[in-house]
């Protein structure tokens, strides 16, 4: 009886917004395996193939799988029927079962390839596409980038002259820290300002990359012209290192009633935001203190490489600040808590099952012809006809 129960086969929901799936699952050897596929697969694959067939979105749909299942898979009869886990996956985890490792992924992990794919795409502001272009040039250390007499964004100048601070786990109780330094900057501005740390920590992760704030005024409309208003403060205070400002129009802010646009799984959307690099203190202090060298994109790269050098009493962390006006709060809450696989899936689902259109501005009802509102996250699952999944089960 025992035995039969251990090679029951699992019954698994098919989009990733029906399952719970928690930071901590059972399935860690097969997942760290997937991951290095998922990658890998990234890497290979060109920008203008993700119309087609994409291997990396195949394994970032068996990962969400593997993610979710509520016990450790022991024979690949249990996963033979489960949707999104084709036959060479099964092929994969049937080796991993057996030899507790992969020749596939053992390959990838000793390519040259995959390892200078994964140190230049780990640049702040640069994508698979730069790290390939630096890659098929020939470079092969970030040295290499940095002497290389090419044309660079400033973010990517700042990425390769922080790239040890930025690559270094931001911890909880650093988000914490720059929440409460945002917080204060910005109800001095506008009282009754909620700021928010969403993103990874949100979903229960002890470390980041980075530092999610959704910013609001319980007053719909307040918002506006706030972000340039603490920009200007953070600015005052020397705590930014590197930002980039998207502003965006009045109309664009709404969420258009009309559904001109197709829905799509882009993340793109059209909030007021920045996102930057800002020179957090190592420790934390009462007063706020002259931290970092203010944002000048006619910095040479040799001089913010001296710079990121120096004895400083400041760490770079990468900050994204997003502004949401009050009646869009919670659909911007469930798109930057993500993760991105469950957003994805959110907005699949939304469009094919329920004839909706959903994105971090509201979710529209195509039937209907109408928008509908929402005052909790709860909510939000309640139109999409979905089990409530809170933050901490949303890791796929
Ligand atoms: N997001 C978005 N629009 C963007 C960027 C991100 O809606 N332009 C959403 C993504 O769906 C993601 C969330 O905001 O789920 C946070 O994004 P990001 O910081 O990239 O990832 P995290 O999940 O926070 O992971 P990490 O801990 O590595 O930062
Ligand atoms: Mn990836
Ligand atoms: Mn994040
Ligand atoms: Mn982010």
């Amino acid at each position: 009886n025992y035995k039969q129960t251990k090679l029951n086969c699992f019954q698994v929901d098919p989009y990733c917004c029906q399952r719970r799936t928690p930071l901590q699952h059972h399935n860690k050897l097969l997942t760290d395996a997937f991951e290095i596929l998922e990658e890998n697969a990234e890497y290979i694959e060109s920008s203008n193939d993700t119309k087609g067939y994409s291997r990396n979105l195949a394994y970032r749909r068996v990962l969400a799988v593997l993610r979710s299942l509520p016990q450790a898979v022991t024979s690949v009869k249990q996963i033979k029927d489960v949707k999104h886990i084709g036959g060479h996956s099964q092929k994969i985890i049937q080796e991993l079962l057996e030899e507790k490792c992969c020749l596939e992924v053992e390959e990838i992990k000793r390519s040259v390839r995959y390892n200078k794919m994964k140190l230049f795409t780990g640049v702040f502001g640069a994508g698979v596409s730069t790290a390939r272009r630096w890659y098929d040039t020939g470079m092969t250390s970030l040295n290499d980038v940095i002497q290389h007499n090419e044309d660079r964004s400033t973010a990517q100048k700042y990425g390769l002259a922080f790239f040890d601070d930025l690559n270094m786990p931001v911890l909880k109780a650093e988000a914490e820290q720059v929440k409460s330094i945002v917080k204060n900057i910005t109800e001095s501005i506008l009282p009754g300002v909620s700021v928010t740390v969403t993103g990874g920590f949100r979903r229960g992760k002890t470390v980041g990359h980075d530092i999610d704030l959704l910013i609001s005024h319980p007053k719909e409309g307040a918002e506006i012209g706030l972000l340039g208003k603490i920009l200007e403060k953070l600015q005052q205070l020397n705590l930014i290192l590197y930002g980039s400002h998207n502003k965006c129009t009045y109309s664009e802010r709404h969420f258009t009633e009309e559904p001109r646009d197709p829905p799509t799984n882009s993340q793109m959307d059209h909030f007021e935001k920045w996102f930057g690099i800002i020179g957090l203190p190592k420790i934390s202090t009462e007063k706020t203190v002259l931290i970092a060298e203010n944002d000048a994109s006619d910095k040479s790269i040799k001089d913010l490489v001296d710079l990121s050098k120096s004895e400083k009493s400041w760490t770079a962390k990468r900050v994204d600040l997003i502004i949401v006006p009050s009646s869009q709060y919670f659909y911007g809450l469930v798109g930057w808590t993500g993760n991105k696989m469950f957003n994805r899936d959110l907005r699949l689902y939304a469009q094919k099952e329920l004839n909706m259109r959903l994105s971090s501005h509201g979710l529209y009802d195509l039937t209907k012809g109408c928008l509908l509102t929402s005052n909790s996250e709860e909510e939000v699952f309640k139109y999409l006809k979905l089990p409530v999944i809170p933050p901490e089960l949303r890791n796929c």
